[in-house]
């Protein structure tokens, strides 16, 4: 796939999609620097930790700073500082500066920027910026889901036996949703053409938009872990929910994201790994 220059790109994008597509470009050439930095670290005892947490942060300034100055009033909800309100109550920014962090610790070129905006209680703008292979996948409510000016559709496949499906695996912590997580994933191991574990759940969401996963599910996420990506996959013609089939996935962090007869059918799957 060729990428596209961020000139040819502009064209088919709207005022807020140009606002939001320039700011995680400009953020993305600053991680994509840091991230040679990492490579270097890693021979190092000590590693890269505190330099990638100090990007991470530098990041989202960088971010706030360029989304409040094409929109002064809206506010933000932000992995790093948390809620900032804002004077107009009805836009707030729900922003991941770096997801997949854990890949870019380990100087593995996957992991993304993510904006998305909730408006009027609707999350109706998202942006998902791969700085590494500079994809760009976009999306606004009723417009359609596009990555760097092409048109993303999810895959029309039926047949569970031919599908392959993202997810994520639980990190230290949770008992139980380790328990469920080895539930589902024997159930979906048993019966798809294969499961990947990649890292980003904002590409994951992109990546099943895009047509290159059948589907994606995950528990124990955050709002802006997946609020751009939600945006891009429905309006690529994907059913997105929560593990239950509710639309609670950005209060429970439990998502499921398929095209609408797989979605039927992996969420009962799915739901017999459930802990009673
Ligand atoms: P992050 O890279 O921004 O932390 C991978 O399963 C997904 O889970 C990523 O989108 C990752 O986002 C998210 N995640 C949330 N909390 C995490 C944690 N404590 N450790 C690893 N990944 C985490
Ligand atoms: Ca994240």
């Amino acid at each position: 796939m060729r990428p596209t220059s961020s000139r040819a790109r502009q064209q088919s994008l709207s005022a807020l999609l140009n606002v939001m597509t320039a700011a995680a470009e400009k953020v993305g050439r600053s991680l994509v620097r840091d991230f040679g930095e990492v490579e270097n670290l890693q021979v190092s005892r000590k590693g890269p930790a505190d330099f990638v947490s100090a990007a991470d942060k530098k990041v989202e300034k960088m971010l706030v700073e360029a989304l409040t100055k094409a929109r002064p009033r809206y506010g933000f909800i932000l992995e790093e500082q948390g809620r900032i309100e804002g004077e107009d109550t009805c836009n707030t920014w729900i922003i991941d500066p770096l997801d997949g962090t854990t890949n870019f610790l380990h100087g593995i070129p996957h992991f993304a920027i993510s904006i998305g905006l909730e408006r009027d209680g609707e999350l109706f703008a998202g942006v998902v910026y791969s700085p590494v292979t500079d994809e760009m996948f976009w999306a606004e409510k009723g417009s359609g889901a596009y990555l760097n000016g092409q048109r993303i559709r999810v895959a029309g496949r039926h047949d569970l036996s031919e599908c392959i499906f993202a997810t994520g695996i639980p990190f230290k912590g949770d008992d139980r949703l380790h328990k469920e997580f080895l539930g589902q994933l024997g159930l979906i191991m048993a019966c798809s053409a294969g499961v990947r574990r990649f890292g980003s759940a904002a590409l994951d969401l992109c990546w099943v938009a895009a047509g290159r996963y059948d589907g994606y599910w995950e528990t124990g996420l955050h709002p802006w872990d997946l609020a751009a990506g939600i945006v891009i996959a429905r309006e690529a013609g994907c059913i997105v929910t929560d593990i239950e089939g509710k639309p609670d996935m950005l209060a429970n962090g439990r998502i499921l994201c398929a095209n609408d007869r797989l979605h039927r059918e992996v969420g009962k799957i799915l739901r017999q790994a459930k802990p009673r």
